[in-house]
């Protein structure tokens, strides 16, 4: 196939994740560009199927019944000649790991706040994950028809709180009741919020500028007033939003409209299309980025399931193309292993179904089968692996001991111990002095725990026990200074082989480090 084809694939892509704090609205704003997309064609589907009773697993099941949303790794729908790869990032407080993981295949945020809460704190930790892997971000505010703050100290809590200009392109006329419409800043069309059709009917009109006089014949007189000042204020002194800037993660267009109402959805995704990059941001280990179109086939892990569906009862690894074209059937080479892999059977997934992909191009995601050979962050290629940056791990800060209840599922337990660890969900380590022999499990949060010993249970027979350790700490070591451990440590070796020490308290690591200066201790096993 010729570059140009693979050319124009790049060109026309994008491939983004929704970070949004739990409620603020990211699951009706997934189900909106879907519908845009057609790739659903009823409003209600998305939310039926995070409703359904019959979820692809019980794991799906638990995250339903906690509000959680379905782990399928990215939905991918064509709209106005692009195709749009849209990464699932569950939205819950606790067990956001994963979530990390998935925003590093993303190559743009879309940043979702509800315009009567702000910048709310999972809204931030998401936000710096985005902004450490250099990704652009576009702002939603949503829930426009409901009370919202002040819209000015609302973007300077995005500044402040942030540390990003956010520079409005579309205004509200109007807010909560008062909700009218937006003004797109650059076209100078006033679109009509017309709820009686479900804000879903077109209605806009072009503005001879905000002294336009049709404003003053159709609108309170107060709310036209503010509006006419807000945008004097915006147009004299916000500064003019330079796409650069955005590129460079320096600013952040904000657009404002109501997800549920499908109201603002529109203008922003034909803005998304201009500004958002295509996927030709992949970084490099050496500051630059691998040029998606000359190298050939490459593609990188960022995510593991097991049990994706109990018929199939098959791992699934997901993989995010970076360059080249995938053919299904490719040979590649596994860069950790440094072995050939074929990748024959490769799926793209929508809620249960699958279907067997047969090409792919940078930005894509696709699911490959993995026989147990595939881990987070592995690297396949056609060619040479490029030299990525690494995917993030976290030093766990919550500890445990996980041992079966009953002997008789013993080898069911070690058998999802591995598999689910491997999906990344937590750490596994052993140690023959810590835990009393028992594997000990390290999260960053309780649910992580709560929902490995579910998965244990429902999809591996395995009732289990799970009992605290104290620590809090937990710092990876050099092989090469694992003899110089003293004997008091709390030394643990990781799924890899790699040891770690465990710490009851930060305290504690400080005094370890100052006993033990030539001892260095890493937050990632790299
Ligand atoms: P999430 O995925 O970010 O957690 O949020 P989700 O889309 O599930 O939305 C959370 C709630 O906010 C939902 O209400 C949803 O209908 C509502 N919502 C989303 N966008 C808007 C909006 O623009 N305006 C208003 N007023 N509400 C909005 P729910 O009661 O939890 O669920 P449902 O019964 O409406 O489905």
């Amino acid at each position: 196939m010729s570059s140009t084809i693979l050319e124009k694939e790049v060109q026309r892509r994008r491939t983004f994740a929704i970070i949004a704090h739990p409620d603020a609205g990211k699951t009706t704003l997934t189900e909106k560009l879907l519908l845009f997309g057609g790739a659903i064609q009823l409003a209600g589907m998305v939310k039926a199927k995070k409703d359904k009773k019959t979820a692809t697993s019980d794991w799906m099941s638990m995250e339903k019944e906690r509000g959680i949303s379905i782990s399928s790794a990215a939905l991918q729908f064509e709209y106005k000649d692009h195709v749009l790869n849209l990464l699932d990032t569950p939205g819950h407080e606790d067990f956001s790991e994963d979530t990390y993981r998935t925003l590093m295949a993303a190559d743009t945020g879309v940043m979702v706040l509800d315009a009567g809460k702000g910048v709310e704190p999972q809204t931030i930790k998401l936000f710096k994950v985005c902004r450490d892997r250099g990704i652009p971000i576009l702002t939603f505010v949503n829930k426009m028809d409901r009370p919202t703050k002040e819209l000015f100290e609302l973007l300077d809590e995005i500044e402040k709180v942030l540390g990003i200009a956010a520079i409005p392109l579309v205004w509200p006329l109007g807010t909560g009741p008062d909700f009218k419409g937006v003004y797109s800043l650059a076209d100078k069309k006033l679109y009509i919020f017309d709820k009686s059709s479900g804000g879903s009917k077109k209605s806009s009109f072009q503005m001879k500028g905000v002294d336009d006089p049709t404003l003053d014949e159709n609108y309170d007189p107060e709310l036209v007033k503010k509006f006419r000042e807000d945008i004097e204020l915006i147009e004299g002194g916000l500064g003019d939003f330079d796409k650069n800037d955005f590129l460079n993660g320096k600013c952040s267009p904000v657009f404002f409209g109501s997800a549920v109402n499908n109201f603002g959805i529109e203008l922003f995704l034909n803005q998304f299309l201009d500004l958002a990059p295509a996927p030709e941001r992949i970084p490099l280990q050496d500051g630059g980025f691998l040029d998606p179109i000359t190298s050939p086939f490459s593609a990188f892990v960022f995510k593991v399931q097991a049990n994706m569906n109990k018929m199939h009862r098959d791992r699934i690894a997901f993989i995010r193309v970076t360059s080249g074209i995938f053919e299904r059937g490719v040979q590649a080479v596994h860069n950790r292993l440094d072995k050939p892999v074929k990748l024959a059977s490769s799926f793209a997934f929508f809620g249960q179904d699958r279907n067997t992909v047969d090409q792919a191009y940078p930005g894509d995601i696709i699911g490959v089968i993995n026989p147990g050979t595939f881990q987070i962050g592995d690297i396949l290629s056609a060619g040479k692996a490029p030299d990525l940056k690494p995917l993030p791990v976290f030093a766990p800060e919550m500890f445990a001991t996980l041992s079966a209840k009953d002997t008789l599922s013993l080898k069911s337990f070690r058998k999802g111990l591995e598999q689910l660890a491997e999906e990344g969900i937590l750490h596994l380590f052993t140690s023959k002095t810590v835990g009393s022999g028992n594997s000990i499990v390290g999260a960053m949060g309780n649910l992580q725990f709560e929902v490995f010993q579910r998965r244990l249970l429902d999809e591996y027979k395995a009732d289990t026990n799970l009992a605290r350790l104290p620590f809090t700490v937990s710092r990876w070591i050099k092989s090469s200074d694992l003899e110089k451990i003293p004997s008091s440590a709390n030394l643990v070796m990781d799924k890899n082989g790699v040891g770690a020490l465990l710490f009851e308290t930060e305290w504690d690591m400080n005094y370890f480090s100052k006993n033990n200066p030539d001892i260095e201790l890493k937050e990632h096993p790299l």
